[in-house]
């Protein structure tokens, strides 16, 4: 391996393990927060991993929450029938999406504005890592397509809503869940979809940092 992508890794390491030390001695880690009945929030990928953990403390707060899943339906269930036996008082749905097609998440943001339901927190979680070369329908790379270019249009099809939902005592939020391998990525413009060489840390990372930049108008 070459000596500048060593140094990157280390110095990834170091800033991740730093961040780690830091937020433990803040003190925030066991913070109280306020209750939110009634606010509504939407997260990507939430039947495992970090979405489920963050919707199980959204639902904890007292919001609502719906969950976008490309889980089939009997997983999708048992995830649905745990939330609500831990959380009886707030309101959880999953929805299917699937965030490699551009199609299906057009469908998932009519759903969410036909619904009338106000949108809060957007929280754009859902993400592959490492996975072998795959070209999505749309001609995407797929960690760019699943990490990064859904939920850009994700979020300018919910923007409207958003911006409704929010007032100026309590704005509401978009986070975008990204990674500290985005300090040592580059974005390739000149071969975003991998197609003259493919490393799927490269994607993987590369995608992390266009979320990091991602800017709405
Ligand atoms: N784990 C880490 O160490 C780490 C570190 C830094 C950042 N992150 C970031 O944190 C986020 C969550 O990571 P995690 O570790 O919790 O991952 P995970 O356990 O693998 O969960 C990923 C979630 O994304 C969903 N997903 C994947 N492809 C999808 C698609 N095409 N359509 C809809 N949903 C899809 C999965 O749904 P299914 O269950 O239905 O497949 C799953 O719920 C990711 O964005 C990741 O990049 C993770």
């Amino acid at each position: 391996m070459k000596i500048h992508i060593l140094l990157r890794y280390a110095w990834y390491w170091f800033v991740e393990w730093f961040s780690r030390l830091l937020w433990l001695r803040s003190g925030l880690s066991g913070q109280v927060f306020m209750r939110c009945e009634g606010r509504t929030a939407l997260i990507t990928g939430g039947t495992r991993g970090i979405g489920f953990e963050t919707a199980k403390k959204l639902l904890s707060f007292g919001m609502n929450v719906i969950i976008g899943s490309d889980s089939s339906s009997a997983e999708s269930e048992k995830c649905l029938q745990l939330l609500r036996s831990l959380y009886p008082k707030s309101k959880v749905e999953i929805w299917y999406v699937d965030l490699s097609s551009m199609d299906s998440v057009k469908e998932f943001a009519e759903k969410y504005l036909r619904s009338g339901l106000p949108l809060h927190i957007l929280i754009n979680n859902a993400g592959i890592m490492f996975a072998p070369y795959k070209i999505t329908e749309d001609g995407l790379e797929s960690h760019m397509a699943i990490n990064y270019f859904s939920h850009c249009l994700l979020t300018k099809l919910l923007l409207p809503c958003i911006k409704q939902s929010g007032n100026p005592k309590c704005k509401a939020r978009i986070i975008n869940v990204s990674s500290c391998l985005h300090f040592i990525s580059q974005i390739d413009f000149n071969d975003l979809n991998s197609i003259h060489s493919y490393c799927p840390h490269h994607s993987y990372n590369q995608s992390k940092l266009c979320q990091v930049c991602l800017r709405m108008p």
